[in-house]
C-alpha cells in the first residue's frame, strides 16, 4: 500500500493540531519554571568547514523540528508566547547560489503566524520587544543571531522539554510509524541487492534509492556489512568490491519522515543453514524481549534479562557452556553482546532523555557492568524505543576472556566457525503501551512492498 511521507498527508494533519497543543503546554511549564515569558527556538545554520568555503550538511535543531516538519529551514525562529499562536520567522533569502525554501505549505501552516523575511536584518522586528523575558533554545554560533537575548538554553527549561520528549504524541507516533515503513522498504531493496551479489557500496545505493534519501538525509550513516564486517559495530566503510564469497549480511539502516528517525537492523545468511538457524534463534529471542516491553518495566532489567536469554542461546548454539548466571558474571555474555539493548528513538536516533529520572534533571546511571546502555528509565506509555540485541565474534573482547574464569565456558571451536559471518543484530522500533506494545518495524515489514 502507498505510504504518504509528505507534509500534505491528511492523516498527519489531523494529529498535528493536538501535537501543537501538547508542545505549547510543555513550553508553558518550561517558561514558568525558568521565569520567562517567551521561548525563541532557533532552527540553526549550516557550518563552514575549517579553512574552506563549503558547508557541512545542515542539521536542524531538534527543538525546532519538534514544532514543525521543517528540516531544511536555516536562520529561522519560532517564537512561542503562552496563549498566543506561535510565530514562525521564516527565512527565505534572496540567493541565486542555493535553492531557497519555497512558500510555506502543508498541514502545519495553519498553526503558525508566519512572517517571511528575506534578510537577517529583517528578523529583529519580529522578535518580542521584552528581550529580557525571552529564553532562546538552539545552537548559537554567532552572538548576533540572539538579537540581544541573553538566556541561552537555560538548563531548567531544557530539562523539562527533554524529559517530556520521552513520551511521543499521537502525531509523533504516526510519523515514526511512517519512518519505520520507509526504512522497511529500503531493507527489502537491500536484501534483494545482497541476494544478487552486490557490493556493500551498491547495496547502500539500492537502499538509498528505495527510501529516496541522499546520504545526508539518512538519520545516521548506514551500516552495510558483508561477512566478517558484521562484527564491527559501527562499520560504515562501504567496500566498493563484492567479496569472493558471500556468507552473511548485516544492515543497520534507518529513514526519516519529517525529521523523525527509524533505526532498523536485519541480518541474513547467504546460504549457510547453520548460520540461518542461529539468526532465527536470535530473532525469536529478540521477539521474546519485545514481548516484555510495557509500561512500568525498568529498561535496565530488560537489558539484564536479555543477557540471560542470550546465555541460553550461546549454550544451545554451542558457543558457550555453563548456567546463565555464570555466563553473565564471568563476562561471557558481555563479550558476545557488548552494546546496550536499545535507546529512545525520535528526532534524534539516540533520542534525548534516556537517562533522565525526572524533569528536574536527575539522572539514572546504567548498571556498572553495562556502561553502554543508553536507556535506564522505567518505561511509560507512548515511549518509542529500540530493542536491538546482538551476538558477534569480536576477537578483541573474546581474547580478554583468556586466562580468566570465563575462558573454559567459551567453545572456541564454534567461535572459529562463527567468525567469518561476523555477527547478528536484529533491531526493531517499539511503542510502549499499558500491558502491551506495538512493534512499528515488524508492522512496517508486514505492509512494505
Ligand atoms: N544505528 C545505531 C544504533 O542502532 O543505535
Ligand atoms: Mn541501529
Ligand atoms: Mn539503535
Amino acid at each position: 500500500m502507498y505510504a504518504d511521507y509528505s507534509d500534505k498527508n491528511p492523516a498527519l494533519g489531523a494529529f498535528y493540531a493536538r501535537h501543537i497543543e501538547t508542545l505549547a503546554s510543555r513550553h508553558d511549564q518550561a517558561l514558568s519554571e525558568a521565569g520567562a515569558s517567551h521561548a525563541v527556538i532557533y532552527s540553526g545554520n549550516p557550518k563552514l568547514a575549517f579553512l574552506d568555503d563549503h558547508h557541512s550538511p545542515f542539521k536542524p535543531n531538534p527543538h525546532f523540528v519538534s514544532w514543525a516538519p521543517l528540516t531544511n529551514l536555516p536562520f529561522s525562529y519560532i517564537v512561542y508566547t503562552p496563549g498566543e499562536k506561535p510565530r514562525l520567522i521564516y527565512y527565505q533569502p534572496h540567493d541565486y547560489w542555493h535553492v531557497v525554501p519555497g512558500a510555506p505549505d502543508g498541514y502545519w501552516t495553519a498553526h503558525f503566524d508566519i512572517r517571511i523575511v528575506h534578510s537577517i536584518d529583517e528578523i529583529a522586528a519580529h522578535m518580542p520587544t521584552d528581550r529580557e523575558k525571552c529564553i532562546i533554545i538552539g545552537e548559537i554560533g554567532d552572538k548576533s543571531l540572539t538579537f540581544g537575548i541573553e538566556r541561552i538554553n537555560p538548563t531548567t527549561a531544557i530539562n523539562i522539554l527533554h524529559y517530556a520528549r520521552g513520551i511521543k504524541t499521537p502525531y509523533e507516533i504516526e510519523v515514526l510509524r511512517l519512518s519505520s515503513r520507509r526504512g522497511a522498504s529500503g531493507h527489502r531493496a537491500a536484501e534483494a541487492a545482497f541476494r544478487d551479489g552486490a557490493s556493500e557500496f551498491d547495496i547502500h545505493h539500492a537502499y538509498c534509492k528505495a527510501v529516496s534519501h541522499t546520504d545526508p538525509e539518512l538519520p545516521y550513516s548506514n551500516i552495510v556489512a558483508l561477512n566478517q564486517h558484521a562484527a564491527i559495530l559501527h562499520y560504515t566503510h562501504l567496500d566498493r568490491h563484492a567479496p569472493d564469497t558471500f556468507r552473511s549480511f548485516l544492515i543497520d539502516a534507518g529513514a526519516q519522515v519529517h525529521g523523525y528517525a527509524s533505526d532498523i537492523t536485519r541480518t541474513y545468511s547467504y546460504q549457510d543453514e547453520r548460520f540461518k538457524a542461529l539468526i532465527e534463534r536470535m530473532d525469536s529471542m529478540q521477539m521474546a524481549i519485545v514481548d516484555k516491553v510495557q509500561a512500568g518495566v525498568d529498561y535496565r532489567d530488560l537489558h539484564v534479562d536479555n543477557h540471560r536469554m542470550l546465555a541460553e542461546v550461546l549454550v544451545e548454539s554451542e558457543l558457550a557452556s555453563g548456567d546463565p548466571d555464570t555466563l553473565l558474571e564471568t563476562g561471557v555474555t558481555s563479550a558476545f553482546f557488548p552494546h546496550g539493548l536499545g535507546h529512545l528513538l525520535g528526532i534524534q536516533v539516540h533520542d534525548v532523555g534516556g537517562f533522565m529520572e525526572s524533569a528536574s534533571g536527575a539522572t539514572i546511571d546504567p548498571p556498572s557492568d553495562h556502561p553502554h546502555l543508553r536507556l535506564t528509565r522505567v518505561l511509560k506509555e507512548d515511549m518509542v524505543l529500540t530493542i536491538e540485541p546482538g551476538l558477534y565474534v569480536i576477537d578483541m573482547l573474546l581474547e580478554n576472556l583468556r586466562g580468566t574464569a570465563a575462558e573454559q565456558h567459551v567453545n572456541w571451536k564454534t567461535v572459529d566457525w562463527l567468525r567469518p559471518f561476523g555477527g547478528i543484530r536484529i533491531e526493531d522500533n517499539v511503542r510502549v503501551l499499558t500491558n502491551d506494545r506495538q512493534n512499528l518495524t515488524r508492522d512496517a515489514f508486514a505492509s512494505a512492498t
